[in-house]
């Protein structure tokens, strides 16, 4: 009995000292002390990005905790981040390794997968085809987000002013924008695909975020087997849906006029020679999964900033009317708004910002890597180690954002109060930095500023009497609010939104 107890504590102190080993072996950042096996893990509760923003201020910019059994530095503030993504760009553009990458879009992702020729090569495929299709001369995008929000506006007021949850309406409106930009087609509210597709989206992921725990111990797949078989159910149903789609496409294929995302890589795949492809490993099967990838990629993010601008308005109502006023000054209760204007709409703007800023959707934007050793702020980090770039710890750094708890969209503006001080934008990374960077930000940008604008113009969001609503996050890859209702009410009887064409 005594005997087994010391084997017991001997053991646990092996494991401890052995996880210090591995990781001093990784980095030679500070960082506090793990559990045998599972490492931090206990210490991250359900606030990750908050737990570890705080150990910034005791280890510094550069730490290292350990996820489980794998050593990961903690990479903070806009000055440290900056260093790492720009000016030590290919150092750091890495992906880790994990478990479930491997999945995602049968291993073709091009988001998910290492830095490398192959992903150079994907990427600028990606680039060249969002660039092609959110574009006004090829693909009338402008015009179809502003048609889609008017009918978002339609479907929310028909709450008639009784509470409402305005996530399904939100998703399904931003979801037809990005089944517009890639299939060329959007579809109706009822749809059974389209329906598969918003609720996998939701799964995927609350499954797929930082510290997922099948990601950092593989092993626990075995104890998951559940969660993890519906994580991949959800994969499957996507990429049955883009491969249907890819066929429906290649049936009505003209190289001369590209439709919309599919026919861009269908073309990308014909354009780009056997030789180049072989050179860097790169199939055609990499370049039309990218298909996922956006879908996946385009419009969760747009969708959970635009029902925290809900929760945002509705909680500020003495702001939600000073933005209001400027939208109908600019537009009245009809006019479409339009994306040139948005720098002459600096309530609107900072308002916009503010809602990025404080709810930091993506806190450690997507797991980063160390492509080759390295060093960082004088710390020495070790090839392939996991590296998580602390996004929230730069949107909410009181040096350059004053109470950064605090929702002020007036923050952004200069001192006179009537223009959007630029010069704020250099300490806020919402689309990440270097050779990351998120390629659908002006996408993000302009189905933004529209589905905003035209909401505030036409909707008054306020909060169900007696119902107290909490202004906080489910955590995930993405963050998301906690579920709310609201009061919709109809600003204006005029101009209601009409369903847009059908052509599904
Ligand atoms: C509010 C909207 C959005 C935000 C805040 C956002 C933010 C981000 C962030 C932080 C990253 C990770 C950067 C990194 O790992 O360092 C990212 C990556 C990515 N985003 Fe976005 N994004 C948004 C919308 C979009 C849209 C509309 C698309 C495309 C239709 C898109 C496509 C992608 C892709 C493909 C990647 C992976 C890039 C790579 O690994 O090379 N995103 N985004």
């Amino acid at each position: 009995m005594y005997a087994t107890a010391v084997l017991m504590v001997v053991f646990v102190l092996g494991l401890v000292v052995l996880g210090k080993r591995r990781a001093k072996i990784a980095s030679s950042a500070p960082g506090p002390l793990g559990w045998p096996v599972i490492g931090n893990l206990p210490q991250l509760g359900r606030k990750p990005h908050k737990v570890l923003t705080d150990l910034r201020e005791r280890y510094g910019d550069v730490y290292q905790i350990r996820m489980g059994s794998c050593p990961t530095v903690v990479l903070n503030g806009v000055k440290t981040i900056r260093q790492a993504l720009v000016k030590q760009s290919e150092d750091f553009a890495g992906r880790p390794d994990f478990y479930s990458f491997k999945f995602i879009a049968n291993g073709n992702s091009m988001g998910f997968s290492d830095y490398g020729a192959r992903w150079k090569m994907h990427r600028r495929i990606a680039q060249n085809a969002l660039a092609l299709c959110a574009n006004k001369k090829y693909n009338p995008i402008e015009e179809a987000i502003v048609s889609e929000a008017k009918f978002l506006v339609q479907n929310l007021l028909k709450s008639g002013e009784r509470p409402v949850d305005p996530h399904n309406e939100i998703y399904l409106s931003v979801g037809n924008i990005i089944c517009a930009l890639c299939f060329g087609k959007r579809y109706r509210r009822d749809d059974p695909d389209f329906l598969q597709l918003i609720k996998n989206n939701d799964e995927f992921m609350a499954f797929a975020g930082a510290g997922n725990p099948v990601d950092i111990m593989p092993w626990m797949r075995h104890f998951t087997k559940r969660s993890f078989k519906q994580f991949l159910m959800i994969l499957d149903t996507m990429n049955n849906l883009c491969l249907k789609k890819q066929r429906e496409h290649l049936d009505t294929y003209d190289p001369a006029y590209v439709r919309d995302i599919t026919d861009a890589l269908i073309k990308a795949t014909e354009e780009t020679t056997n030789a180049e492809k072989v050179s860097v490993g790169l199939t055609d099967e990499h370049i039309m999964t990218t298909l996922q990838e956006l879908i996946g990629a385009g419009f969760d993010t747009i969708a959970s900033t635009l029902q925290w601008s809900i929760l945002y308005l509705m909680t500020n109502p003495e702001w939600q009317e000073k933005v209001h006023q400027e939208i109908h000054t600019t537009y009245g209760s009809d006019k479409d708004p339009d994306v040139a204007d948005l720098s002459e709409l600096p309530y609107t703007e900072a308002t916009i910002l503010e809602t990025m800023r404080h709810s930091c959707i993506f806190p450690f934007a997507l797991p980063h890597s160390t492509t080759k050793d390295t060093h960082l702020n004088g710390h020495f980090i070790k090839e392939k180690t996991l590296v998580f770039v602390n996004l929230w710890s730069v949107s909410h750094d009181p040096e350059y954002f004053n109470e950064p708890e605090l929702y002020n969209p007036s923050r952004f503006l200069d001192t006179s109060g009537t223009r959007v001080d630029r010069s704020k934008l250099d300490f806020f990374l919402p689309f990440g930095t270097g050779k990351r960077k998120c390629p659908g930000e002006q996408l993000a940008k302009m189905e933004l500023f529209l589905f905003f604008t035209i909401l505030v113009q036409k909707c008054k969001f306020e909060v169900v009497p007696g119902e107290h609503p909490v202004v906080d996050s489910k955590y995930g890859l993405t963050l998301k609010p906690l579920d709310f209702n609201v009061i919709v009410r109809e600003r204006n009887q005029a101009d209601q939104g009409q369903e847009p064409n059908l052509v599904k």
